[in-house]
């Protein structure tokens, strides 16, 4: 048993079994408990409260001497507090090498677009990842792994579409596996075959769109390889009607759809999305009034990178809109080599709050508990909840919890315990 004890405060309290995605008002409301200790048992977060039911110096601190002796291990918190780890519902984080020469195009003036037309981008990321074995892939993803975890994510989505044919595929999925097999993150995997148009088929996407209905798709799933199926809807790669293609092949074998969506233009996406019930459609720069009111009336999640949208120095979308109109809004690194080489959900948290003006409540809930949501682990993380799995961080001695977004780069992540155990 794990005792951890004087926690400053205890952020992101939740006594519900809630697994709805918090929406409107009720992102900003977030419970937090001062003065507080926690007992984890096993994997899970067995019990929480405030140090000052454990007794008092006049009658004698019996509970506290109670909790002390039957713990393995007691944690002195002073000074710091404790959240819920980071629940990270969309990245690429299995990808080959790094794709730092189209920095330098970027900073000579390049767009996204004009980079992927020349044959780089993802076409890029495709090549590198067909001439790397499956082994040093994952050796390269657990790299990526470990320094997610040591920023305090617990939970995270890892997409294929670096692949582009059935075998480079499979392996980026088998090694996506391997990742939740092998490290104590909770991993979820989505297809993402229509990332972008191979080589072999330019000039003839409808064929490629046919050889992921016909022979991705039923051997991913047959495989048990991906919960969920993608695509990268938008002008230049795959159209409405392609996704619309896609995500009826996929859920005919019970792929449940995620969406790239208005990244770069009003293509379309959230409404295919909100058609299909996405668990979520992500990104969302290009969206007005018309998106804001399809999402709110919907159980799909706004997903927002702000990480892409500050690398590929676009407009941001308007979180604060969307969370008015009372879309279920969750904050996601989208770590990937192109558009967001940054795996740090605080990094989120803090430009959630800078350039979306996100209140630090709005952005923590959005990357822990909606984030959880959008990756269907809320039963189970997401939120400092008795009984749900001991995932959590505690910080170096900080002055609030708002201290977290606000002091963006400084190393405050301190003790990461994931399924029950102090990583590291
Ligand atoms: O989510 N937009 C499409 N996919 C990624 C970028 C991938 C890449 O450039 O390698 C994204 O931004």
């Amino acid at each position: 048993m794990i005792f951890i004890k004087n926690i400053k405060a205890l952020v992101g309290v939740r006594e519900s079994d809630r697994i709805e995605p918090l929406r409107g008002a009720e992102l900003a409301d977030m419970a937090v408990l001062e003065n507080a200790w926690v007992v984890i048992e096993g994997d899970r977060l067995a019990d929480y409260g405030e140090m000052d039911e454990l007794g008092n110096q006049e009658q004698g601190w019996e509970q506290l001497q109670a909790l002390e002796s039957r713990a393995d291990q007691i944690i002195d918190a002073t000074g710091r507090f404790v959240f819920p780890a980071w629940c990270d519902s969309h990245t690429h984080l299995v990808y080959a090498g790094s794709r730092e020469r189209e920095f330098m195009d970027k900073i000579r003036g390049l767009s996204y677009q004009e980079i992927a037309r020349r044959g780089g981008g993802i076409l890029n990321s495709v090549e590198l990842l067909h001439n790397t074995s499956e082994d040093e892939l994952v050796r390269q993803a657990k790299e990526r792994a470990e320094e997610i975890i040591r920023f305090g994510t617990g939970a995270v989505e890892i997409k294929s579409g670096y692949g582009l044919s059935l075998e480079d595929e499979l392996k980026m999925l088998r090694v996506a596996r391997r990742i939740g097999e092998e490290t104590p993150l909770t991993v979820k995997t989505t297809f993402l075959g229509a990332h972008a148009v191979p080589m072999r088929y330019k000039g003839n996407q409808t064929a490629y769109v046919d050889e992921i209905i016909n022979e991705m798709i039923p051997v991913v799933a047959s495989e048990g390889l991906a919960e969920y199926i993608d695509a990268f809807c938008e002008e230049g790669f795959f159209t409405v009607e392609d996704t619309d293609r896609i995500f009826n092949a996929g859920l005919k074998y019970g792929l449940i759809p995620k969406l790239h969506a208005n990244q770069m233009s009003f293509s379309g996406g959230v409404q295919l999305g909100v058609k299909y019930g996405a668990r979520s459609v992500d990104h969302l720069e290009f969206t007005g009034p018309q998106e804001y009111a399809l999402l709110a009336q919907s159980d799909t999640i706004a997903t927002l990178l702000p990480g892409a949208t500050f690398f590929l120095e676009m407009d941001f979308p308007n979180a604060r809109a969307m969370i008015q109109a009372g879309a279920a809004v969750a904050l996601a690194t989208n770590y990937n080599p192109g558009s967001c080489p940054c795996g740090d959900m605080r990094f989120m948290a803090s430009l959630a709050c800078l350039k979306m003006k996100l209140t630090p409540e709005e952005a923590i809930q959005a990357a822990t508990f909606n984030g959880a949501c959008a990756m269907d682990v809320v039963d189970e993380l997401g939120s400092i909840t008795a009984g749900k799995r001991a995932n959590l961080f505690i910080t170096k001695p900080m002055s609030s919890y708002e201290f977290l977004p606000y002091a963006f780069t400084t190393p405050l992540v301190d003790t990461v315990i994931l399924n029950g155990a102090i990583y590291g």
